[in-house]
């Protein structure tokens, strides 16, 4: 079987994985992802048991139980760059023999949920609600390097909003989605959601300068396809889609709105609102 090359698959000296720091036994098989470091310990605080703590950069992890349950919960920092990063690690760790630098016979999914803030890009979806993606379109340059499928849903977005490149559209998993998706919470809203490569302009925000795309939150709210809007804009959602796509985990992206860019809102307690997710994420997810 073909081995791995040195400057393919990177190991520290201590046979962890180069950015994440990790070893196989390190993570379980179900992880919980956010995009601040900090917000690492809001979660591993409601474990009942901690059995690791490791950290490298923005990617810290805590490994250990609520109940029987073994839970990681690792940051990525923001943005598909690092999600790429961690998606393609985390695989190794448990899909790849790093003894022998071999892909595994028998595969391993895991189960991924994200955690993060979003702006939402419909008034009827307010500041302090919940968006869970059942799509990521990626307006990032990642789906230029990974196999990714024509989508009817990008090609639509490109020709209403005229845009000059084409994004890519994946999915999320639908057996977490029938898991975490609250359907007696008036708050929670199904998504298609926009990953954007940036903050500021690529998410329609100008400080000092004119945008290259003008009007960009109206083409936002404004396009339809085959009765789906576009419902929030972050930074990671596609990235994670793509790799659970073609790497075979198990993917879902939950979102606390923070902002809403259609009324200017924004949450006068986000930490509080996105506390409150992780609460009932970690509820239900024990459940797996
Ligand atoms: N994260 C984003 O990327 N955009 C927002 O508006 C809020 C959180």
């Amino acid at each position: 079987m073909k081995s791995i090359s040195e400057t393919d698959l990177i190991l520290n000296p201590d046979g962890s994985i180069y950015h994440l720091n990790l070893r196989p036994e390190d993570i379980a098989n179900t992880i919980i992802t956010v995009g601040d470091p900090d917000r690492v310990e809001v979660v591993s605080k409601y474990f009942d048991k901690i059995e690791k703590k490791v950290s490298k950069r923005e990617f810290v992890t805590h490994t250990g139980y609520i109940g029987n349950t073994r839970l990681s919960v690792i940051s990525s920092g923001i943005g598909t760059d690092n999600v790429e990063i961690l998606m393609n690690e985390l695989d190794a760790l448990v899909n790849v023999d790093l003894s022998t630098r071999t892909v595994k016979q028998a595969h391993t999914s895991l189960n991924i949920v994200r955690i993060g803030t979003s702006g939402s890009l419909q008034e009827s979806i307010p500041v302090d609600s919940y968006v869970v993606s059942k799509r990521g379109i990626g307006f990032d340059a990642l789906g230029h390097f990974y196999p990714t499928t024509t989508s009817s849903f990008s090609e639509a977005v490109q020709a209403q909003m005229n845009l000059d490149f084409l994004s890519y559209t994946s999915f999320g998993s639908q057996k977490l989605y029938d898991l975490l998706f609250d359907n007696k919470n008036p708050l929670y809203f199904e998504g298609n959601t926009v990953t954007c490569p940036g903050f500021y302009a690529p998410q329609g925000r100008v400080l000092r300068y004119s945008p290259k795309q003008e009007n960009l939150l109206q083409k936002f709210n404004q396009f339809s396809f085959q009765g789906n809007v576009l419902t929030n804009l972050e930074m990671e959602t596609a990235g994670y889609y793509l790799f659970g796509e073609l790497l075979g985990h198990e993917v879902l992206s939950m979102s606390a709105i923070v902002a809403s860019r259609m009324t200017h809102q924004f949450s006068k307690n986000p930490e509080k609102h996105t506390e409150s997710l992780i609460q009932q994420v970690l509820e239900k997810i024990t459940m797996l």
